[in-house]
């Protein structure tokens, strides 16, 4: 069989760790796919920067649509973030010319997500996104493909590692906010715009990830009510604690009469629940279905716990699984499209 030639555009944390790994599995990876998976372009700003990587034998673009439009690659893996272009543009070009995506941006699926499965499901392109949600916890194909039989009743828990980062090392050293972020930052945990982190939308935009796949409809994080850690003092942190209770950050998907309600917010919760004890960097999912209740613990962000990620769903591209956008066909997506506009036409 060929070998399957990947495209990688973003080498900050997580695209150097998914290079490091390709080439520390890479015999691994072609004994249980029969095919060499091996990053052949790479599009990143500064080709100078030394970042620890031999890129001898890669092809270099400055532009990343350039690359997805372009290259001479089997599948295209989109590791900048950001919610709109350039990251919205390459992965768009490369799934119209039917060339799979893997991705890690939950703020593009979260805002775009509708859009890119209509793209990939035209063009018969994968839209793969395990790295999006929970770093290294399989939650997205234990939802879509594990957990099919199941009726989902609620999707909770800890998504965002930088905040249960913060909130542990606050809660334990009684360290200040800003010691903790700046640490989370440096680690490589932090998002560009920490913003995103503490004010709970990255958490949002994986809620609106997992309600999507657990519940079958639009990927819609507007309908999320949305609330941070930023405003949390230790102060907080020790009257919860006086009371028997750690405060966790959760984003919570549930089933109600009316619908199903999504929310992320701090939640104190009692020290002697399992989620409570989740620590650091550490995500936690929890999943009630009618037949299965689990819940799954892992890292939640960081180069490796990423990569990990990202490589798992290389490895299903490169033993020719097809791969989805959201479990949906393209029909039901218009559908949820159209009843999510007369929603909003509704007010
Ligand atoms: N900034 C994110 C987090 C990275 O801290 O969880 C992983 O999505």
């Amino acid at each position: 069989m060929s070998d399957l030639k990947v495209g990688l555009a973003g080498l900050g944390t997580v695209g150097a760790a998914v290079f490091r790994m390709l080439e520390r599995r890479a015999g691994e990876l072609e004994a249980r796919t029969g095919r060499t998976v091996k990053v052949t372009a790479v599009a990143a700003r500064d080709r100078s920067r030394d970042r620890g990587l031999d890129l001898s034998s890669v092809a270099w673009f400055e532009d990343p649509v350039a690359l997805a439009r372009d290259g001479d690659i089997d599948v295209f893996v989109e590791l900048m973030g950001g919610d709109g272009d350039p990251a919205k543009a390459a992965v768009a070009a490369a799934l119209d010319r039917g060339i799979p995506v893997v991705t890690a941006n939950k703020a593009l699926l979260a805002k775009c997500g509708v859009e890119l499965a209509r793209r990939a499901e035209a063009s018969g392109a994968g839209l793969h996104f395990e790295a999006a949600v929970a770093g290294g916890i399989p939650i997205v194909k234990t939802l879509r493909e594990a957990l099919a039989g199941n009726a989902i009743e609620r999707v909770s828990g800890i998504l965002n590692g930088t905040c249960n980062y913060i909130l542990t090392r606050m809660a334990d050293e009684k360290l200040s906010f800003h010691v903790c972020l700046t640490e989370a930052q440096r680690l490589g945990y932090a998002e560009a715009d920490p913003t995103f982190d503490i004010d709970g939308f990255d958490t949002a935009h994986k809620l609106a990830i997992l309600t999507s796949l657990a519940f079958g409809t639009q990927v819609d994080a507007d309908a999320i009510y949305v609330e941070g850690i930023r405003q949390l003092t230790l102060a907080d942190l020790e009257a919860a604690d006086d009371l028997g209770y750690r405060v966790k950050l959760l984003g919570v998907a549930v089933k109600t009469d009316t619908g199903i309600e999504q929310r992320v917010h701090p939640t104190m919760v009692p020290k002697h629940w399992p989620i409570a004890q989740v620590s650091g960097v550490t995500n936690a999912v929890a999943v009630d279905g009618d037949a299965v209740t689990l819940t799954l613990v892992g890292p939640g962000a960081g180069g490796d716990a990423t990569a990990s990620a990202v490589v798992g769903d290389l490895f299903d591209v490169a033993r020719g699984a097809r791969g989805y956008a959201f479990g949906l066909p393209v029909d039901r997506l218009a559908k949820a499209e159209r009843a999510a506009m007369q929603r909003h036409e509704g007010g």
